[in-house]
């Protein structure tokens, strides 16, 4: 009996447990949704902002109200929207964050440096409209699970380093008609099958992917030719990709073209023996320091020497000398210090690299002039195999002693930021003294940018430079330099040609920190005037360098990039920015002042004259009067941020629904 009864009630509870689960769980489904929402929105901002400088309040009963680019839906139940561009969130995605924000219909994290894969989790994204994460460093291949979004309108991932092919995948995306791909390191074919049909005239972009080859897909055949700038793709809008038969004859060319090489090498070689047979001859009979001046000249503006001799032995001076292209008479003196090789030694800072390479590796690599400045002349130069690719940099006129450049240089080597290359090793000879740098960018400077110098590293055909790439360029260079303030440092030498620009056009590095430090301030007094705080140039050598020049150098960029007038009073045909823009009245700016390249985007007028305006404010006589470089990283933030805004409300117009 006991055992029916039991058997009796075993279902009925079951039931009734059942029915007050399922009534429980039913209200509190959307509650509990709100509430991971909230938790992955927490996690997220653990991950890319340790800082918490996004103002949310975890005590909020709701992150719907006061979350800083949170928005939720008309009920306040789930997030719909995250937007958090320009927020300088750095770090990786993890999983289980914006991948369990499932009802989300619009993601940015443009202008960022978030860092690492795209989540594979993205994929349970099933509402999203649109994702936007332009000008970030993520890497890796696009996940697979992005391809299974399909509701996705706009895809924005360009001015990242992402790699793998162009998948086949995007074909599931139906809906899609803004695909941006540009500046990444997108390699291999576009697949003969790419077809998304939906794609808008101008939604579609690759360009500068140096790595895509092969032929233009028939679906792709209308895009312009600027959606494929920077690849080796042909066909459809570009030149007719070669024919096969067209091949057998480039081949059997191609067969005299290496004899040709081998002639042209051999006699390349016996011209160089003949130059330092004459080199040799003339160092005995002049003095070495005025050969060897008048060997760099020689050097100067001409084409890359990367060939590259063995040594035939250890301590022949001249066995350096053709090999590090410009270099030969420092490393002609370099062997030349006999006495001294124990400390004939680069020193790395941070460690050995993973590939370690020595003295002679460096100055036997092949190497090209990148520029020439006041401090010393840099190369770019690619070590015996590839990789690395580092920046040289031989000073000039080094005015600071021994031990105190080397405790400077660990200082410098010390520093790690995003926007900054790393000093990864320095060498201290008694003639020579060198700063390795990683190699950045693609070696455009916003100088050659803006001027069109060295035009052959810029794609003639580049689009010019819209407000907002300029924006972030400033942005990336203001995070740079604040970064160097806030460790107690000062960069010193501060103008277009030191912000190395990247290949997505919309990021910057800068360049040359602590070269100024390590040469000893007195040196920068004569060239690059026109960035030259007015007290440095009154006082003369000995003022030490301050926070508040570095910041009216910036200033000076910042009109720069707004004006398109490269500065500078002496010679260069440059003005006197500053100067000249106060002298302009503020009602004329928009029609005088401002590049006529970016003159015309009246959508972002407010944000040109806020920056303008900041320009102004840097450039104060006065240095006390200047704003200090984290005042000014945050107010160029927001003026990228809100140009950012805008440019997605118009790119977002035909997908208005989402937000409303
Ligand atoms: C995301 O969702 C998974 C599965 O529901 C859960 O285990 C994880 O804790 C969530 N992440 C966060 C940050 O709440
Ligand atoms: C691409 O797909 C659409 C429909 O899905 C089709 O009409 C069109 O012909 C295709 N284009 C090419 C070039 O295959
Ligand atoms: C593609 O991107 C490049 C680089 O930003 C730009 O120069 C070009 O004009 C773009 N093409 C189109 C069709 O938008």
């Amino acid at each position: 009996m006991a055992r029916q009864r039991t058997a009796t009630i075993g279902p009925r509870l079951v039931l009734s447990m059942v029915v007050s689960l399922l009534a429980a769980a039913l209200p509190t489904a959307v509650a509990q949704n709100l509430a991971s929402d909230r938790a992955a929105l927490l996690a997220l901002r653990d991950a890319l902002d340790p800082g918490r400088r996004l103002p949310w309040d975890p005590a909020a009963p709701t992150p719907c109200n006061n979350w800083r680019g949170v928005t939720c839906d008309a009920s306040g139940n789930r997030v719909v929207e995250l937007r958090l561009p320009a927020k300088s969130l750095r770090g990786t995605i993890p999983s289980g964050t914006v991948g369990n924000l499932t009802a989300l219909q619009k993601l940015s994290l443009r202008f960022n440096a978030v860092s690492g894969a795209i989540p594979a989790d993205v994929g349970n994204l099933a509402e999203l409209r649109g994702l936007f994460l332009r000008g970030n460093l993520l890497d890796g291949e696009i996940p697979e699970g992005l391809f299974s979004l399909a509701r996705l309108r706009r895809l924005d991932l360009a001015g990242n380093r992402l790699a793998g092919g162009v998948s086949l995948g995007f074909n599931r995306l139906t809906r899609l008609d803004t695909l941006l791909l540009e500046g990444n390191q997108l390699q291999g074919e576009i697949p003969e099958g790419f077809n998304v049909s939906g794609l808008a005239q101008n939604g579609f972009n690759v360009s500068f992917n140096a790595g895509l080859d092969g032929a233009v897909p028939a679906s792709l055949a209308g895009m312009p030719a600027t959606a494929f700038l920077g690849t080796g793709l042909c066909g459809g809008p570009l030149a007719a990709c070669a024919a096969p038969d067209g091949e057998k004859k480039k081949k059997r060319l191609s067969r005299w073209a290496i004899v040709g090489i081998i002639v042209g090498a051999v006699l390349l070689i016996l011209l160089v023996m003949a130059i330092l047979a004459l080199i040799r001859w003339r160092r005995r009979r002049a003095p070495p320091t005025s050969s060897s001046a008048a060997a760099a000249d020689v050097h100067s503006g001409t084409a890359p020497i990367t060939v590259t001799v063995a040594r035939t032995h250890r301590d022949a001076s001249v066995s350096h000398s053709h090999s590090f292209s410009g270099a030969s008479p420092p490393a002609a003196k370099i062997a030349g210090e006999g006495g001294e090789k124990q400390q004939q030694q680069l020193v790395f800072l941070g460690g050995a690299p993973d590939r370690p390479y020595d003295l002679d590796t460096l100055l036997r690599a092949s190497a090209e002039v990148l520029s020439k400045g006041a401090h010393g002349t840099t190369y770019r130069a690619t070590l015996d195999g590839g990789a690395p690719v580092l920046a040289v940099k031989r000073l000039r006129d080094v005015r600071v002693p021994e031990q105190e450049f080397r405790e400077r240089a660990a200082e410098v080597g010390a520093m790690r930021h995003d926007n900054l290359p790393r000093l990864r090793a320095y060498f201290y000879g008694r003639e020579e003294k060198l700063l390795v740098y990683d190699f950045v960018g693609n070696g455009a400077s916003l100088s050659a940018l803006l001027h069109g110098l060295f035009v052959s590293f810029v794609p003639r055909n580049g689009a010019p430079l819209d407000f907002t790439s300029r924006a972030c360029i400033a942005l990336a260079a203001a995070r740079g330099v604040a970064y160097i303030h806030r460790v107690g440092s000062t960069h010193g030498n501060i103008k277009s040609s030191n912000i190395v620009v990247t290949a997505g056009r919309d990021g910057a590095f800068v360049t040359g920190h602590g070269v100024a430090k390590l040469v000893g301030a007195a040196s920068s007094s004569r060239r690059g005037t026109g960035y030259r705080a007015p007290e440095l140039s009154s006082a003369g050598a000995s003022v030490p360098l301050r926070k508040s020049a570095d910041v009216y150098s910036f200033g000076v960029v910042v009109l720069e990039l707004l004006s398109g007038r490269a500065p500078g009073p002496d010679g260069g045909g440059g003005v006197d920015l500053p100067r000249w823009v106060r002298s302009v009245v503020q009602e004329e700016w928009t029609a005088e002042v401002f590049d006529a390249a970016i003159a015309g985007e009246a959508r972002v007028e407010d944000e040109m004259m806020r920056m303008l305006r900041l320009g102004v404010e840097c450039t104060e006589q006065r240095p006390d009067r200047r704003p200090a470089m984290d005042d000014v990283e945050a107010r160029v933030e927001r003026v990228v941020e809100d140009a950012a805004r805008k440019a997605e409300f118009s790119s977002t117009d035909g997908s208005r629904s989402v937000s409303a």
